[in-house]
């Protein structure tokens, strides 16, 4: 059964030429299940008339005009905001967004947006130029941050003659993306490799160099993941935790054998969360027998391991990279530098020392951070905070995909 089954979909139509794909999308949208109700602002009635999605919806359209009594008597805006399971703005024109990033109310689309707990998703559509504009990207940013999904643009040719990012992702795509975001199998049909807990670096047979980590926070995210119907590899350093059920085990020692397990199966992989605390040195030598303390001091000469993580980043076509930063002190900095220097798309930061969370505890919080911007995932029980964050990512990834085809598409 498809996820949009008996979902309430709101489509919000703005003006923009890419309006005229917006009787398929409803199309789309019914077929997988869906209940929908098309609101139009009225710069969106220049470009298609309110009757032609009234005959694709099945539902009378709600046309911008808050102040309509006949309107707001059938279902005021208040009613339709409670209504709708999700709002999905398409095309959504740069004047729109900017008018949702300062909260504007002053039609029925804006007014709904504001009203509703649903979760709202917008798909751009605009010249190259207007989309590119700073003033733009951060009106976007700012949505982002507020939790909204976008989807697109694309880049291709577009309506104006010009070419580059800023065509509506199809109809197609679209309703693909928002099954997969609102289901609950939010990763069904993808492959998740996951590294957890500490590595060993070997000194010699008895002794070696270690992080600490119980592994319960990466473990927890395989479980998570496999809940939301990904294809799971775990690959774990020792702990004494079990492989969580349906999820794919690969038992490592030393970051070594780590970084070969996981460049084994990252070349198919859509998504990697590397959360695992791999040592970053690893003895030079390996003595083969105990060292005995005959001496006073004793050195041992250290060398770099690879950096797994800013590896799966740097492949020609990475899969979606999450990496986790645990710090003492100015977390969101930190993190913000280690997402820029390691080139990945997602850090997951959260505060250990003096704190009673993180490393061996049951619990944890996270503040997540992308190029977007940042959210806090509350403290919690770190399964229920893995949950958290395998939907952040998902909706992060499902977004980040439906761009990827569509470039490729339009290519
Ligand atoms: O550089 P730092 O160790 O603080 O970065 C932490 C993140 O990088 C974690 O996601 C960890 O799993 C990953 N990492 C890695 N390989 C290393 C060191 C860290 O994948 N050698």
């Amino acid at each position: 059964m498809s996820s949009l089954c008996q979902k309430r979909v709101i489509v919000g139509v703005t003006g923009g030429i890419a309006a005229y794909k917006i009787p398929e999308l409803v199309r789309r949208l019914r077929d997988a299940g869906s209940v929908v109700r098309v609101v139009m602002t009225a710069n969106a009635e220049q470009f298609i008339t309110p009757l032609t999605l009234q005959a694709v919806s099945g539902q009378p359209v709600h046309r911008s005009n808050l102040l309509d009594s006949d309107a707001e008597s059938a279902m005021n805006h208040i009613e339709l905001a409670r209504w709708a399971d999700v709002v999905l703005i398409a095309p959504a024109s740069a004047d729109f967004i900017a008018r949702m990033a300062h909260g504007l109310a002053d039609d029925l689309l804006s007014t709904l947006c504001l009203a509703t707990e649903a979760s709202i998703v917008i798909a751009p559509a605009m010249n190259q130029r207007m989309w590119l504009h700073t003033a733009t990207q951060d009106n976007v940013a700012v949505l982002v941050n507020r939790g909204i999904v976008v989807f697109g643009p694309a880049s291709g040719s577009q309506a104006c003659g010009e070419t580059g990012p800023g065509r509506m992702p199809e109809p197609a795509e679209l309703t693909e993306s928002l099954a997969a975001l609102y289901g609950t199998r939010a990763l069904a049909h993808t492959k998740v490799v996951i590294t957890a807990g500490p590595t060993h670096e070997a000194i010699d047979p008895v002794r070696n160099i270690t992080n600490r980590s119980s592994g319960k926070m990466g473990y927890a995210v395989a479980q998570a993941a496999g809940e939301a119907d990904a294809d799971v590899v775990l690959v774990s350093g020792p702990t004494q935790l079990p492989c969580p059920d349906g999820v794919h085990g690969i038992r490592v020692t030393s970051a070594l054998e780590m970084y070969q397990a996981v460049m084994n199966e990252v070349s198919d992989a859509d998504v990697f969360i590397g959360v695992a605390a791999v040592a970053d040195y690893r003895p030079v030598e390996f003595h083969k027998q105990k060292i005995k303390k005959t001496s006073e001091q004793l050195t041992i000469k250290l060398i770099r391991n690879p950096d797994i993580l800013a590896t799966v980043a740097g492949l020609d076509d990475p899969p979606y990279t999450v990496g986790f930063a645990a710090e003492t002190h100015n977390v969101e900095a930190h993190a913000r530098a280690k997402l820029m220097r390691k080139g990945v798309d997602m850090i997951a930061a959260n505060r250990v020392g003096d704190v009673d969370i993180g490393l061996e505890s049951d619990e944890n919080e996270l503040i997540i951070l992308d190029r977007a911007g940042a959210k806090s995932l509350p403290r919690t029980f770190k399964l229920q905070l893995a949950r958290n964050l395998i939907k952040e990512i998902a909706i992060r990834y499902r977004a980040e995909s439906t761009n990827k085809n569509s470039r490729r598409a339009h290519r």
